[in-house]
């Protein structure tokens, strides 16, 4: 298998990262491993194992209706074909993290960059930077969602102009995804379950969203999300709680600007923080909570 391209390293709102190459290339499975593949079973297994009673049904159910299957790495070509006559999303492959920029216009064309190569088998619990795994098994699925799959192109759209007003509407926008499409918690009648993809792609990670007592949960509220700051080397210390998909889109639908321009005025929230005007679920008891503040 031939090495990804990485073309820089560099400090975004995500932390240091290294940034690969734009190139949008086809998917080499036929270079995979026995390796690449027994990694792909094994953290599919384990995760499709811990996610019963935890993930939402239907991010479960989408895996199913696009064949997702611990048998062997998916072709991208064959998600593809069940993705697109749905919602009009389409997997491309590419090397890994892309500049931002580049990231939002894939996403406000409905094109879901899918990073082609997996983890190593000694990197099963952590990885620093997203890997196929990641993408595929939890990004994927809810873009079977109408709704969620209208958000993700809204926030693609939202993330072009944000980009061209500055780096704090982009910090603020940033926030909103890092609070909804990687970590959000989502209310349904039999209790809250996970939805975001950084979560259901951590085996501890979903555990400790919805079992431990240190995190807050909190109810979703735009302006609240987008002023809260959040670390990327830890579990989060507030899940943010949605009603539902539809309540995301809503509130993505107006124009952000004015939103930016009152958020610039307002003191921006520590990760941990819970404020009087919170929906609050679950105030957390801060236990195992570095002391060492947020990004
Ligand atoms: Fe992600």
């Amino acid at each position: 298998m031939e090495n990804p391209r990485r073309v820089e390293h560099q400090m975004t709102d995500k932390g240091y990262v290294p940034v690969y190459t734009t190139t949008v290339i086809e998917q080499p499975w036929d270079t995979y491993t026995a390796v690449d593949h027994d990694t792909w079973a094994t953290l599919f297994k384990r995760q499709r194992e811990i996610l019963v009673g935890r993930a939402a049904k239907e991010f479960v159910e989408n895996q199913e209706r696009l064949h997702m299957s611990a048998e062997a790495i998916p072709r991208f070509d064959d998600l593809n074909r069940v993705l697109k006559p749905a919602t009009g999303w389409e997997l491309i492959a590419v090397e890994g993290l892309l500049p931002e920029l580049t990231f939002f216009e894939h996403l406000a064309n409905r094109r879901f960059p899918v990073t082609w190569w997996i983890r190593k088998p000694e990197q099963l619990d952590y990885l620093a930077e997203p890997d196929m795994f990641h993408d595929l098994f939890g990004h994927v699925p809810l873009l079977l969602n109408p709704v969620f799959a209208d958000y993700m192109q809204a926030y693609g759209a939202g993330g072009v102009k944000a980009a061209a007003i500055g780096p704090e509407a982009l910090q603020n926008l940033t926030r909103l995804y890092w609070y909804t499409v990687e970590f959000g918690l989502i209310r349904t009648d039999e209790g809250l379950r996970i939805y975001g993809a950084g979560i259901v792609s951590s085996k501890g990670e979903s555990i400790y969203c919805l079992d431990s007592p240190a995190p807050n949960r909190i109810g979703f509220d735009l302006e609240r999300v987008m002023q809260t700051r959040y670390r990327i080397d830890t579990y989060q210390k507030t899940y943010f709680v949605i009603d539902s998909y539809e309540q995301l889109m809503d509130a993505t639908r107006p124009d952000f600007t004015p939103i930016y321009a009152r958020l610039h005025a307002s003191p921006s929230h520590a990760a941990g923080d819970v404020l009087d005007t919170d929906r609050v679920w679950q105030r957390g008891n801060g236990e195992g909570w570095s002391n060492d503040g947020d990004v």
